[in-house]
């Protein structure tokens, strides 16, 4: 298929106009969807978004070139030019795309989309971006383009399930009321032995993360809402079955936590070959040439300077984060994904976690651990793009392995 980045305008659903940059004239982008193990094919085309725009498949394991990460796998691609992905997606499950370059404000706009790598789902599925559209002061909180309450018809008795996707930056505290409900999977890895979470249990979902939602549809309404910096929000979904129903308000619960959830599965006896200490700080510092305050360092330091955590491929990997800082930052590994083994020393005990985007909230330490198995260039970075382009970006070398492109600023 063929991705086209252009200007363009989108409605929400209040009436308010987003000037956005979208895909194939719209945003969130045309959703794409590809069975495990077929070879999917996009061209990229930029008509008139003068930052340039890349493709980056999150959540995909892709061979490195094909990641989309302007200036370490690619240029990235400017008016009238174009480029072309290639790559087999080998792990079904819920996953987006979104463009690398000045993410910050392109992304924001509208340059993303959904890619699902069909898992054999039957019933009423429906993909749902958790978004922060901009606005003329504050960003306006929206399910897709939904930034006030919106209805939708679902049979009762029909399964359902609702394929959950933060693209803003910041963790989103979403309510599903009416009904109980199953995660099924984390960021497009299922869960072993997911049940039934207690009625009005509340979600964290990370910015860049996924959760897949399931339930069978009541008699009743089943709402999805949110809260903004703690606060409820006018964005909901209502689904009932005849599509009428009003949105029921919303009642904070206790929140869904994936460190117990589903059937144990032990870690390996493991030993590792590397370890890694990361901490995500706060605090003065040279940022871009000047010396001022930063909200987003790693060790100490601030991309460019931030050294290349080096492996070898085969390594099994340990990596220890701590966020001594004041807000959240969700860190995202490009290429991999990671197992979470502890959470402030709590050990994990429910079904294995496997996360591609993990929100450290402010003084949480968590153990993680991957193994090397893609050798390429890869960034990990807070997925506040905010962060990531005050520098909070560092990257995962293979021995012997480097890149052609050269970084023109950040590669972000
Ligand atoms: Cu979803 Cu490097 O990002
Ligand atoms: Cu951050």
């Amino acid at each position: 298929m063929t991705l086209t980045a252009a200007h363009g305008k989108v409605k929400l659903a209040s009436g308010r106009e987003i000037d956005a940059l979208t895909f194939n004239g719209q945003a969130p982008g045309p959703q794409i969807r590809v069975k495990k193990g077929e070879l999917l094919e996009v061209t990229l085309l930029n008509t008139d978004v003068k930052e340039g725009v890349t493709l980056h498949w999150h959540g995909v394991d892709v061979p490195n070139a094909e990641d989309g990460v302007p200036g370490v796998t690619q240029e990235a691609v400017m008016p009238g030019h174009k480029h072309v992905y290639r790559f087999v997606p080998d792990r079904t499950g819920t996953f987006w795309y979104h463009t690398h370059r000045a993410s910050s404000r392109t992304v924001e706009r509208g340059l993303f989309g959904s890619l699902i790598v069909e898992d054999g789902q039957r019933g009423m599925e429906r993909t749902v971006f958790t978004h922060l559209w901009p606005g003329a002061d504050d960003p306006v909180a929206a399910f897709d383009t939904a930034d006030q309450p919106v209805r939708q018809a679902v049979e009762a008795g029909e399964p359902v399930l609702l394929r959950l996707i933060n693209s803003s930056e910041e963790p989103q505290r979403l309510h599903v009321g009416g009904t109980p409900y199953t995660v099924t999977a984390i960021d497009g890895n299922p869960v072993q032995g997911a049940t039934p979470l207690p009625r009005g249990t509340d979600l964290l979902l990370a910015a860049g993360g996924r959760f897949d939602v399931a339930f069978t549809m009541p008699p009743g309404v089943v709402s999805l809402s949110v809260d903004v910096n703690e606060i409820p929000n006018t964005a909901a979904l209502a689904f009932s079955p005849d599509g009428t129903a009003p949105v029921a308000p919303a009642v904070s619960g206790p929140l869904f936590d994936p460190l117990t959830y589903g059937t144990p599965t032990p870690v390996p006896a493991a030993t590792y070959d590397r370890a890694f200490d990361v901490t995500l700080d706060d605090g003065f510092g040279f940022a871009l040439g000047s010396f001022t305050y930063v909200s987003s360092s790693i060790n100490g330091r601030l991309y460019p300077a931030v050294p290349m955590l080096m492996v070898t491929e085969g390594d099994r990997v340990k990596m220890r984060i701590v966020n001594r800082s004041l807000i959240d930052h969700p860190m995202h590994l490009h290429g991999h994904r990671v197992r979470v083994l502890s959470r402030n020393g709590v050990p994990a005990t429910g079904s294995a976690w496997w996360t591609d985007t993990l929100n450290i909230a402010p003084g949480e330490i968590y153990e993680i651990a991957f193994t090397a198995d893609n050798p390429g260039v890869w960034m990990d970075h807070c997925h506040n793009f905010r962060h990531g382009s005050q520098g909070m970006i560092m990257h995962l070398g293979y021995t012997g392995v480097g890149t052609p492109y050269t970084e023109d600023g950040i590669p972000e």
